[in-house]
């Protein structure tokens, strides 16, 4: 749903009104319910609730505020009881930032951690961020707020209704696009020159076989000296091992009120559709298309996080200029680029 300049700019006195701090509203998303229209701001912070006199018309031309009312805002609970396989259908779209919440562990350090890496990134010029499966985009409403005026985010998704959610979310912020793309199949190319590209959980839904010539792509489309955030959920570095951790991460899902019945439904659900790897065979394949600067960045049992950094040097690039000198530790010839 499209909120015409005249909403926003509502909504927005709303805001100011409230004391309601702007930043905290980036990350609008429309509700309607009995009622009333509102926007909902960032899951945890407050939300505006307004009243309007005519039928639900959010976009249209007629639309007087009567009233509002800003009250705590709390996400809708994950309990998702999957039938078959796994689909990021509108069901699971609208409780996604609860079930991330829920089902990451260290969720908020995982996310502060990619933010703190990837924010002085933003200060590289060009600064263009692609975001690979950006579901609802909360990544890029995290980065949004420390980007420039000249900034552009692209969020590529192949869900529906996570497409929906995102393009809804930013269509107030010329610097964000959201476009439609299957990683897997799509056979357009990307004309886009990314500093900083966020693979946070998604490259584990693509089939293993396509993961090289993808994270290839994605290297060469690269700018200079510019970085990969690069998340994945893991298997263990052995059978005993990984059993060890997936105890123990079941358990913490129990720890975090999911149902056995909703735990193990997802299981299975998700078997074939989310393929982990180990983070030896990720972090290999970071360096086998190009990366030498690789490092991980964040672990907590079966998931993990790494950076990358391309070579070269980019403008401006609060980095500083990559060390050409220090020679690649781990891997022999056949990973260098
Ligand atoms: C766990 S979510 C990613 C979370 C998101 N990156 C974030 O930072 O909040 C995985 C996303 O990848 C998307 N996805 C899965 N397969 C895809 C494909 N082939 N092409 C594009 N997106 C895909 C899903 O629709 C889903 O929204």
């Amino acid at each position: 749903m499209d909120l015409n300049e005249r909403d926003l700019k509502g909504l927005r006195e709303i805001a100011d009104k409230h004391g309601i701090d702007p930043h905290e509203s980036f990350g609008y998303e429309t509700f309607v319910d009995a009622g009333g229209t509102g926007i909902l701001l960032k899951p945890g912070t407050r939300r505006i609730k307004v009243y309007e006199t005519g039928t639900q018309s959010v976009g249209a031309t007629r639309y007087d505020w009567k009233g509002a009312e800003v009250t705590e805002f709390e996400p809708p609970r994950d309990q998702t009881v999957p039938e078959g396989k796994w689909a990021f259908d509108q069901g699971v779209t609208d409780v996604f930032d609860d079930m991330l919440a829920r089902s990451i562990p260290a969720y908020d350090t995982m996310r502060d951690a990619c933010n703190r890496l990837a924010i002085p990134v933003l200060k590289q010029e060009p600064c263009r961020v692609l975001d690979l499966g950006c579901s609802r985009g909360g990544a890029i409403a995290d980065l949004l707020p420390h980007a420039g005026e000249d900034a552009l985010f692209l969020g590529l998704e192949v869900s529906e209704p996570m497409l929906g959610a995102a393009t809804a979310r930013f269509g107030h912020d010329k610097r964000v696009s959201i476009q439609k793309y299957d990683m897997v199949r799509d056979p357009r190319g990307l004309d886009f020159n990314p500093s900083l590209i966020l693979c946070v959980l998604s490259v584990m839904f693509t089939p293993i076989e396509h993961r090289l010539r993808l994270l290839s792509r994605l290297h060469d489309l690269m700018q200079p000296g510019g970085m990969l955030i690069f998340v994945e959920k893991l298997i263990g570095g052995s059978a005993r091992l990984d059993q060890t951790m997936t105890d123990a991460y079941l358990q913490l899902k129990r720890d975090q009120g999911y149902t056995e019945e909703e735990i193990q439904r997802k299981k299975c659900s998700l078997e074939g559709v989310l393929v982990p790897m180990t983070a030896t065979w990720n972090e290999e394949l970071l360096r086998l298309v190009g990366f030498r600067d690789v490092d991980c960045f964040w672990r907590y049992l079966q998931f993990g996080g790494w950076v990358a950094v391309k070579d070269g040097n980019p403008v401006d690039h609060q980095l500083g200029p990559r060390r050409a000198d220090v020679p690649s530790m781990s891997f022999g010839s056949e990973y260098d680029g």
